[in-house]
This record gives structure tokens, sequence and C-alpha cells, in this order.
């Protein structure tokens, strides 16, 4: 377990050089360009989990830079015989060169990519896997290795990696990475350590009566911060707990706010609201509460059991539910802080565009709430940001450049957004920005969600778009108004030449919001409409959309 002074600190160690929350560095190694979609699409789904992501191809690290990283994602595809792709072949040979190289430091996950059509399948991942951990780095989640229908299988394993490097303590040595501009080398008077105190000046719900879900339209005031955001951009907000369940927890342990805790600067209440995260247990939490309750099942799962399958076990428990599987006075309270994970911040993407509100940042919050196990739920920062800050009242925020997500150079380049529930968000954004530019590229937008009476987010605004000749098409997907279900790909089907005669004029292809089934259903959809209408196979299909990714004109924010 960590160290008591550990598990308090923010998620940057003090001193850090960077004024970062967990660093994670995601290096590639790609052929046809694959791998390196695969490593931005990452970046931004560890951006959403409170790390600040960089991307690069493998090449671009000297072998002592890897040797000063903390937390390290690979994903790599493998060329022609079980070759190394291009973007990693110096990677390889250097690593290879170097026996003396101790990388015991450094914690990682591998994610090869392949074609289980061919018997090298995966090799230049298993060569790189193997020969990291002779070299002493550490694995963290065990490598995946993706056949060419991997989004099912490739998203579980972020998942699991993410959680895994979140454990990791520490922070990298500052280094350069060549290839792509690296997102901590641009600063910024506030970060995650120096965050600026937002007013709240909207929180409106955007979801109407009766509607199953609660998102809100969120706007922070910018007032003399300077802070400065580009379409496309995310924020990182940082939260605070619910005080029912910090009052809960503290109840558990018959101790009251003031109380201090051996090791810790801050009073027990504060600690429990700002500080650690105490909704999703740690690893190491999980473990402790199995040895001292004697859960049969959960010692099963732990002992004998994959990842999945405490994955399993744990959805809809949080830590008050374990709490509650040992006799009360099992766990001290000291120890029990000690086992707590930190709480990290929150990137939303911005619904907005500063050339028309240069003073503040909108968001599109969906709030999480479901009940399970007899009790409510809540996800910790949308229902902070819906519930627990009054209009007026502030909130800790600082930018989260996504750079590689912005509406195209060319005002005269078509543009296809494809953005079903809070994905919209950097939609609206992208059009705000057009409309100021007075872009005349034609634009089309792509929205669903569950019912148009209820959950048509920004209706007034995006009709008005189109009435105005701004937004070219729209076209709307609501699943649940008919009794078959239609989603947005439906929409693009039904759409299928004139989506590709817009592609072949030079349109740029934006997805925004599901990763786990939205995003991959969306690119299922689009290697077929290529294939039927620009009549080829659906290999000549995929290399299409691979050449639109070259170009930068396929682009995506999933999370
Ligand atoms: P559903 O909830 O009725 O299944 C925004 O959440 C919208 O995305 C909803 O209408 C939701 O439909 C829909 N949706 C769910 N799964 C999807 C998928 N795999 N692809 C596209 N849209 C999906």
């Amino acid at each position: 377990p960590p160290s008591a002074e550990e598990a308090v600190r923010p998620a940057a160690a003090p001193g850090a050089e960077t004024d970062q929350a967990l660093s994670l560095t995601i290096l590639y190694g790609t052929q046809t360009g694959n791998a390196e979609q695969m490593a931005s699409d990452i970046a931004g789904i560890a951006r959403s989990r409170g790390f600040q992501p960089r991307v690069a191809p493998l090449d671009s690290i000297e072998m002592d830079e890897l040797a000063g990283l903390k937390r390290l994602l690979i994903v790599t595809s493998t060329y022609g015989q079980g070759e190394m792709p291009d973007t990693a072949r110096g990677f390889w040979d250097a690593l290879c060169g170097e026996d003396a190289l101790d990388l015991g430091g450094l914690s990682y996950s591998l994610m090869a990519m392949g074609d289980s059509g061919y018997e090298t399948f995966c090799a230049a991942g298993r060569d790189i896997d193997e020969r990291l951990q002779a070299l002493g780095a550490r694995s963290i989640e065990p490598r995946v290795d993706c056949d060419t229908n991997y989004a099912a299988t490739a998203f579980a394993w972020v998942d699991r990696a993410l959680a895994a490097a979140s454990g990791v303590e520490g922070e990298d040595a500052e280094i350069a990475l060549g290839g792509m501009p690296s997102e901590s080398a641009v600063r910024s008077r506030w970060s995650r350590r120096n965050p600026y105190a937002s007013r709240m000046a909207v929180n409106r719900r955007l979801s109407r009566e009766g509607s199953a879900k609660d998102t809100r339209h969120i706007e922070f005031d910018l007032g003399d911060s300077g802070l400065t955001y580009e379409a496309g951009d995310c924020i990182g907000v940082i939260p605070q707990n619910d005080k029912g369940l910090v009052d809960a927890m503290m109840s558990h342990f018959g101790a009251c706010a003031h109380v201090s805790v051996a090791g810790y600067d801050k009073p027990l209440g504060a600690l429990l609201t700002e500080t650690l995260e105490i909704s999703t247990p740690s690893r190491d939490l999980v473990g402790e509460v199995a040895r001292l309750s004697g859960d049969a099942e959960l010692k099963h799962i732990l002992d004998n059991g994959d990842r999945q399958s405490l994955d399993a076990w744990l959805w809809g428990r949080d830590i008050l539910d374990l709490l509650g599987m040992m006799p009360k006075d099992a766990m001290g309270l000291s120890d029990f802080v000690g086992l707590l994970k930190p709480l990290q911040h929150r990137a939303y993407s911005i619904a907005s565009s500063p050339k028309e509100h240069p003073g503040s940042i909108h968001l599109t919050v969906g709030t999480i709430r479901y009940r399970s196990h007899g009790r409510m739920r809540q996800g910790v920062a949308s229902t902070y940001l819906a519930d627990r800050v009054a209009e007026g009242a502030t909130v800790p925020i600082f930018p989260s450049p996504n750079r590689a997500f912005r509406v195209p150079e060319d005002d005269d380049a078509p543009m296809i957004m494809i953005g079903p529930g809070t994905g919209v968000a950097p939609f609206r954004a992208f059009l705000q920005e057009r409309r100021a530019r007075g872009a005349g590229g034609r634009n089309w937008l792509f929205f669903g969600d569950q019912h148009r009476s209820r959950d048509f987010l920004y209706e007034d605004e995006f009709v008005a778009m189109q009435a105005g000749g701004l937004l070219n098409r729209l076209d709307l997907a609501f699943s649940r108004d008919q009794a078959e279900k239609v989603y947005v790909q439906h929409r693009m089907r039904e759409n299928a030449r004139e989506l590709f005669a817009w592609l072949e004029e030079g349109a740029h292809l934006y997805v925004c919001g599901d990763a786990t089934h939205m995003a991959a259903d969306v690119e299922q959809a689009l290697v077929e409409i290529v294939a039927a209408e620009g009549g080829m196979s659906a290999d000549g299909a995929e290399a299409y959309l691979e050449r639109l990714r070259k170009e930068k004109r396929y682009l995506r924010d999933i999370y």
C-alpha cells in the first residue's frame, strides 16, 4: 500500500518539473497509420481520465529518455514477415543494442496490432514486450494482441491499462520527444496544480421534462484570468466529492470531519471531500477488504479470476459497499485513508468557440446517476457540476488542449461531424468557430439521442444554424422514437452517396462521443459506405480511410 504521504498527494508529485497531473507517454509504431490513430484515440481517453498524455513515434525516444519514464503505453503494428514497422525500427535496434540499460523504473503496457491470418501475428509487439521485461521494465497490464477487428478488445485493454497506470507513483524525468508537439512543452499560467477558480455563470438543463437523462449546459466565466482556448480543446475540472458520501464514510468509522489523520495536513472531512477518490476503490483496498472480510466470492476472484471477472464484480459497487462487507472495526481509519487513490480531475470537451465567447467556456455535461445494490450512485465530476456548485460559485479549472482536433485550416473545406449525445459538444464549438471566421465551407452534422421531444440538445441553436445556412445538413437519429433503434450510422448509410461525394470533395470528417460502441460502429459504417460508393473492396475502403487519417481529415475525440 502507498505510504500516507503518497496517498494524499495531488496527482503531480511536489517538486516535479512539469505542471501536469499524471504524465503518460504513448509511443506508437505504425506502418499505415492505424497504430498512430489508436495512440491518439488512447490519448483522448487518457485525458478524460485525468492523465496528461503525450504521443510520439517509438523512434523519437532515446534509450536514456526511456529509462526516465514512469508510465508508458506502446501501440505497435507488425510489418511484413514479423518485422518492426517503419516508425519503430530505430527504437528496436537501440533497445537490442543496449544490454546494460536499466528500465527498473518504468511501468508499461503494450498493445500489439496485427492480423491473425499471418503466422507472425503481432510479432513486433511480442518482441518489444519481451525485450522490455528482460531489461527490468514492469508490465502493469498484460499485453493485448489485437486482430483486424479490434475495437472491443482494444478499448477493454485501454480501460485496464489506464486503471493500472493511475496506480503508478512518480513523474517522468523531463524529456523532449521529437516528432510531434509535446503537450507538456506548451506552458500556461493555469495548470492542474495551479487551477483557475472560475465562476460558474450558467447551469441549465438541456434535456427536457421526462428525459431519461439529465444533460446540462454549463458556462464558466474566464474573468481576468487570461485563460485562452481553441475550438476543439478540452478543459480540466477539479471536482469535489458528494457530502452525503463523505458523511456516510465518516460515520462508518465513527469519526467527525475535524479529526486529523496521522501524516496528513488536512482534517478528515476535507481529505475525503477534496483530495481522495472515495467512489472507486484501489486494487490494494479491494485486496485488504477481501482479506479482512473473509468474503469467499471476492477472495476466489482475486486468487483465481482474471481482471474481467474482478471488473464484473466491482461494477456497480463502490468503496462504501466494500466497507459494509467488513466487521465495523476490522480496518482502522488511517489504514483506510492510506488505501485511497488521489482524486483525479476530469476533462470535458469544450462546447464553445472563443471567437464567439472570448470570456467564457461552455460545456455539455451528461450527468451520471444510476441505482445499484439498493443505493443511488453518481459520477463524481458530473454531479459536482450539476448539483453541488451553485450558479455564481467557483470551480477550479485549467486548460487541457487537444491540438489534433481542430476545424479545417481551409475555410472552404467541407466538414462532416458525427456527434451523438454529449458528443455534439465540440461540434457546437466548431460551428460557432466557422461562423465567426466567416468560413464558407459546407457543414453537415449527424446528431442522435433517445427522444426528439426530450433529448434534442441545443435544438434551437442547430435549427437556427440550419435556417441561416451555416449548417447545410442536419441529420437526426432518435433511437427510441420508433420500435426499432435508429442510430447516427443508419443516417450515414441512408446518405451514403452524398457523404462519399463530400469526402471526395475534400471534406474533413469528425467523430466525437462513446468510444466503446459508437465510434467502432460508425467506423464500420464508413468502411461500408466508401466501399459501396467508391466501388472498392473492404480493404480498399480501409486504405481510403487510412489516407484520410494521414491527411488529418478523419479525426476522433472519443471517450
Ligand atoms: P440508445 O440509448 O437508445 O441505445 C446518444 O446516447 C444516442 O446514442 C442514443 O440515442 C443511444 O441510443 C445511441 N447509441 C447507443 N449505442 C450506439 C451505437 N453503438 N452507435 C451509435 N449510437 C448509439
